[in-house]
């Protein structure tokens, strides 16, 4: 029997890289809750319009939608081939263009000091070698140039939902399935071990208080439950319970969700921006 190779993390053949993951991204990052952050953290980069911006780990293209509709020459990159292929869609329905590049963070397919600005968000969490990532990015934007990136921190998570050591089980199985689910609070770190320069940061709360509804928690909790499910770290009856719970005190109205998420801007050293 031959066994079935492990799929990549990232990348064409990843689970990045399909018309589901395309939808669950899409979904939950087009609700109200994160556009209200996405509008938040976009301003935090100051005016763009005529900036050439790269947008790393684009995803579907939302935020390299919005970038353009803002003005700036958007550059959008993911290594999965569905994500771009989003983009186009995505932008064209929107009346703007961008370029499309795939390629890794780690190793970004473009010529040193491109770029006026660049944007990073929910990817670093995901990337083995952060401080790599960082400086390859240091090293395709300009003098001076900016970065915005934002990550959650998912230790921070909280279910209101009666149970306390239940949640805290579901959150310990959550966090484990990323290379830094504590991604948030490390991104200074990080930043100034590549060599940036912090300029401001920007926390936020992501509050749901309706598990069933059109939210960010409502589009992603279906595909982590599948997740932990295959993985097998929480027993199939404690997540059936814990989404009995979940459904419970959403309809009772006592239902809440909170998570960290942090947005910072930083310039890469020199220049006049
Ligand atoms: C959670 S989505 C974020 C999408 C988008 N940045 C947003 O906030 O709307 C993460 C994206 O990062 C991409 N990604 C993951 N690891 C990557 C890497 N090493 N290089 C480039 N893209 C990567 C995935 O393909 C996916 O599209």
């Amino acid at each position: 029997m031959t066994a079935t190779p492990p799929r990549p993390a990232h990348g064409p053949g990843s689970t990045w890289d399909s018309p589901e993951a395309v939808a669950r991204v899409a979904s939950a990052y087009r609700t109200a809750d994160v556009a209200a952050l996405r509008t938040a953290q976009i301003d935090l980069l100051g005016p763009i319009e005529g900036a050439s911006v790269l947008d790393i780990g684009c995803g579907p293209g939302i935020y390299a939608r919005d970038l353009a509709l803002r003005g700036a020459r958007v550059t959008a990159l993911d290594s999965a081939p569905a994500m771009l292929a989003a983009v186009v869609e995505e932008t064209h329905a929107a009346g703007v263009a961008v370029d499309c590049v795939e390629g890794d963070v780690s190793a970004i397919p473009c010529p040193a000091a491109s770029f006026d600005a660049a944007v990073l968000v929910q990817v670093i969490e995901y990337v083995t070698d952060a401080v790599a990532a960082l400086q390859e990015i240091r090293r395709v934007l300009k003098p001076g140039g900016r970065l915005l990136i934002s990550d959650t921190d998912w230790e921070t998570a909280s279910w209101g939902v009666g149970d306390r050591a239940l949640s805290d089980q579901i959150k310990r199985a959550w966090c484990a399935t990323k290379p830094h689910a504590d991604a948030g609070r490390q991104i200074p770190d990080w930043l100034v071990a590549a060599g940036f320069d912090i300029v401001a940061w920007e926390p936020r709360v992501l509050a749901v208080s309706d598990s069933l509804g059109d939210t960010f928690l409502g589009h992603t909790w279906p595909s982590y439950r599948r997740l932990l499910d295959r993985l097998g770290t929480v027993p199939t009856a404690d997540l059936d319970r814990f989404d009995r719970l979940c459904t419970e005190s959403s309809q009772r109205g006592t239902f809440s969700f909170c998570v960290t998420r942090h947005a910072w801007l930083a310039h890469s050293p020199g220049g006049s921006q």
